[in-house]
């Protein structure tokens, strides 16, 4: 069932309803980056707090900083109580560790921008706005990919408790994340599968990224770091994860992730795909959303299961278990055939 309250179609009811949403939305995403990045919001989580300190601490004018705060205030993110003091709450604690998320809208924003003249010229909107393709733009530019890594580590937190709870793995030994990222999903596989060891595969940039904080966790010495491309070769590894990886590719792409994936498996390996399912009939749920969001960022899309289905088979492979998910990424189990 869908919920269709979502539908942001409701908002042009009333022209007034869609004014102050795509106002709130725009402009709230702006403040929140701005006070996240000046340092502020750290500082109103380490306790109460007066907006002079705050504009100290965050090198902000003392008038424009208590505008955001009182912005921030009326949507209910923080608190401001009787004597002008500035507090935190659990939303204020979001709003910090949702900043690689916020971080990414801004950058979606300036692609969103080029959508319409992108895609009459056959390129991404992304590349269009940037100058290079997504992961070409954050190797020349590190920061932004560190900025990335942190988002996908949000969005890894966001479901890893659905995948721990609904979708158990079968034994293995070791697991491979393809496309790993900072490795905050393999690291918590195995954390919720002791005994195992696992292998964070990426780009060699972004594993240099991601080899001070994988180094740094007590399961370190059950991790191995390994850069390369999935389009050259893989390590070999009996369980391997693709997480939101085939999204961000074309068919053809993804067959050839895939078949480096197929040639790199031990005997009775398997592999989980973990992205988002699109439905039969579209809905305006949180995949319909990225699937645009890979049409302005890169050359792919989010997939029916049905298309999940023809893709694999042409690559080789079939669904074994399939563990869908409402509210965000499923999980698609696939084995040699
Ligand atoms: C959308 S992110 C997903 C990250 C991670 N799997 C997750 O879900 O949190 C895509 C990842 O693919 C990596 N990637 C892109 N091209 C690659 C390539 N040719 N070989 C290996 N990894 C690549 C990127 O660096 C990035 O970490």
């Amino acid at each position: 069932m869908t919920d269709k309250r979502r539908a942001f179609g409701r908002y042009f009811d009333n022209p007034d309803d869609l004014f102050n949403w795509l106002n709130q939305a725009v402009f709230g995403t702006a403040v929140m980056n701005a006070l996240n990045r000046a340092g502020v919001t750290a500082r109103i989580l380490e306790g109460p707090v007066s907006v002079a300190e705050l504009a100290d601490a965050g090198d902000i004018p003392a008038d424009l900083l208590g505008r955001m705060i009182d912005f921030l205030a009326a949507h209910e993110m923080l608190e401001l109580d009787a004597d002008g003091l500035v507090r935190g709450s659990s939303r204020t604690a979001m709003m910090l560790e949702a900043s690689g998320f916020l971080t990414n809208v801004e950058i979606s924003g300036r692609a969103c921008a080029q959508l319409l003249p992108a895609l009459r010229e056959g390129k991404t909107p992304f590349e269009k706005a940037y100058g290079e393709p997504v992961f070409d733009y954050f190797h020349s530019h590190p920061d932004m990919a560190a900025g990335f890594g942190q988002f996908m580590g949000f969005m890894t937190r966001r479901v890893q408790r659905f995948i721990f709870s609904q979708h158990r793995f079968q034994p293995f030994e070791t697991v491979a994340d393809i496309g790993g990222s900072m490795g905050d999903m393999l690291l918590a596989i195995l954390g919720e599968y002791p005994g195992t060891r696992g292998i964070v595969f990426d780009r060699p940039d972004v594993i240099e990224i991601a080899r001070p904080k994988v180094e740094a966790s007590p399961l370190a010495e059950r991790v191995e770091l390994v850069g390369g491309s999935f389009f050259e070769a893989v390590p070999a590894a009996d369980l391997y994860i693709l997480k939101q990886i085939l999204h961000d590719w074309d068919d053809e792409e993804c067959r050839r992730i895939l078949g480096s994936i197929r040639a790199a498996m031990k005997p009775g390996a398997r592999l989980a795909v973990i992205d988002h399912l699109l439905s039969d009939i579209p809905q305006p749920d949180e995949s319909i959303g990225t699937d645009i969001a890979m049409m302005v960022w890169d050359t792919g899309r989010e997939r029916k299961q049905s298309d999940f289905e023809a893709l694999f088979t042409s690559a080789g492979f079939r669904i074994d278990r399939v563990t869908p998910n409402p509210n965000g990424h499923s999980v698609i189990e696939v084995v040699p055939v």
